[in-house]
């Protein structure tokens, strides 16, 4: 870079210290070219920019402000470079500070003028925010397809377990049997609830800032809606000063990818649990594990644990990206360069933990005898007792006060409700009959909560038949 004065007006991109305009005297450190560069992480938004950019020439060129010849030209050279690109031909210069300038300096090595007439009615302020939301438009659709793959999975494996009894947990305390079909589908419908906030998302990302420029608006005649309807967008934002502004939509992106995550991470903090030796109700294949270099016996769950870790990083964007847009004036400004390496990482982060979880569920080994006798310990069939009681006019409160007492006997002798005789059972109520045992069993127990929502094998598979439904590949 040199600090000799260039000829006023010409070459603009010859050099950083005029990169703007003869304005500038002097030119910037390298640390504050460093500093203020954003070239080393937006060029991956190179494709939208080039998609961008051809779309604005293409309505300058509707309406008599460029030439079709210079339209031709545009189009020849960005598929020139988007080749370069692809082919890591391209050189990315940090001069240039970031993707558009790089782009649009490039543009006009190959072609000329016609190149430097592309910017003409358009600023980087609504160009980067047009970017964004294409780049992002195209990482929802990416995230919404793994739910999908993702849901399918779990509700595939909760048929084929709508029968596998599994103790149920409340403070990770024994409480009620459950299905492990059902089990799995609590977070099919959590991952259903994701889908759903990312759609919804996805309507407000899809609005074209550009034609805002630099924050007033343009005075060419430009045709924001053919714009609009080239790059695909369902609508085109209403206020300028808004559309170059703001990036809340990126914030609501990262709040869903979040919730992803957090409900990634309950997944991975139960699998954990139940991958423990002390547990042993799942195995997890070996492709999603590895060993220790000191202990020869161990293979750890590394996946779902880097997954609960990685949960962390994305709440820290969401919140780095709330923090970045509180304090900002209208309209534009500098910090919101600072939105894109957060929100690349949280669309990275949930992109490979969705593909990987998708996978690792169709590759869980599932220990139903383990989890049929951790169902049997913990009396679990107690509330089934008490209701029992009820049925034969017992009020609640009182059955309730009976079953303790019955397993506070059982625990002092070392043994399950379903081992106490009728004789034995009988002492702690008159009303219990031989047909006690039927509610005293775990398959009594699920079976009798057939309704909307209950964990009754019966409704498992009409559940997992909905999702399964809802999720079939299109
Ligand atoms: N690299 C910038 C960003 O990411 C592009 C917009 C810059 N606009 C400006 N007037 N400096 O936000």
């Amino acid at each position: 870079m040199s600090n000799s004065t260039p000829p006023s007006g010409q070459n603009q991109f010859a050099n950083k210290a005029q990169a703007w305009s003869a304005r500038f005297s002097e030119p910037v450190s390298d640390l504050v070219k460093r500093y203020t560069a954003s070239v080393n992480f937006d060029q991956r938004m190179a494709k939208v920019d080039i998609q961008g950019s051809l779309a604005h020439a293409d309505m300058l060129a509707s309406i008599g402000i460029i030439s079709s010849e210079d339209l031709t030209a545009i189009q020849s050279g960005m598929a020139t470079i988007l080749a370069e690109i692809e082919q890591g031909g391209f050189s990315w210069s940090l001069d240039l500070e970031d993707v558009h300038l790089n782009i649009e300096k490039r543009l006009v090595e190959l072609i000329g003028d016609a190149g430097k007439r592309l910017h003409t009615g358009r600023s980087r302020n609504d160009q980067v925010a047009t970017d964004i939301r294409l780049w992002l438009r195209e990482e929802i659709d990416i995230a919404l397809d793994l739910l999908r793959q993702l849901r399918h999975n779990l509700a595939k494996l909760a048929q084929q377990h709508a029968d596998t009894i599994l103790p149920g947990f409340t403070h990770l305390q024994v409480a009620q049997p459950v299905t492990f079909g059902h089990h799995l589908l609590a977070y099919a419908e959590m991952f259903g609830r994701d889908a759903e906030r990312l759609v919804d998302c996805r309507k407000r990302v899809n609005r074209l800032p550009l034609g805002a420029a630099a924050l007033a608006g343009t005075s060419y005649p430009i045709d924001r809606e053919r714009v609009a309807r080239t790059l695909g967008f369902d609508e085109v934002c209403r206020n300028s000063l808004d559309a170059v502004s703001d990036r809340d939509f990126a914030i609501e992106f990262c709040a869903a990818a979040a919730l992803i995550m957090t409900h990634i991470s309950r997944f991975s903090e139960e699998l954990i649990i139940w991958m423990s030796p002390r547990v042993g109700f799942i195995d997890l294949a070996d492709r999603f594990c590895t060993g220790s270099s000191i202990m020869p016996q161990k293979k750890n769950p590394d996946v779902p644990e880097l997954a609960r870790g990685k949960t962390g990083r994305v709440n820290g964007h969401l919140i780095a990206l709330l923090t970045l847009m509180k304090g900002q004036p209208l309209a534009y400004n500098k910090d919101n360069q600072e939105d894109k390496e957060g929100l690349f990482d949280a669309a990275d982060t949930i992109r490979e933990t969705l593909t990987i979880f998708a996978d690792l569920v169709g590759g869980i080994k599932v220990k139903p005898e383990a989890m049929r006798s951790a169902a049997l310990q913990g009396f679990a069939t107690a509330t089934d007792l008490a209701d029992y009681l009820v049925k034969k006019g017992i009020p609640f409160r009182d059955a309730h006060e009976t079953v303790a007492h019955a397993v506070r006997a059982c625990e002092e002798q070392g043994c399950d409700l379903a081992d106490l005789s009728l004789d034995q059972l009988k002492q702690f109520h008159e009303r219990i009959e031989g047909d006690v045992f039927e509610v005293l069993t775990l398959e009594g127990s699920v079976a009798a909560r057939n309704h909307i929502g209950g964990t009754a094998p019966e409704r498992v598979r009409i559940e997992a038949q909905r999702v399964l439904d809802q999720t079939v590949a299109n």
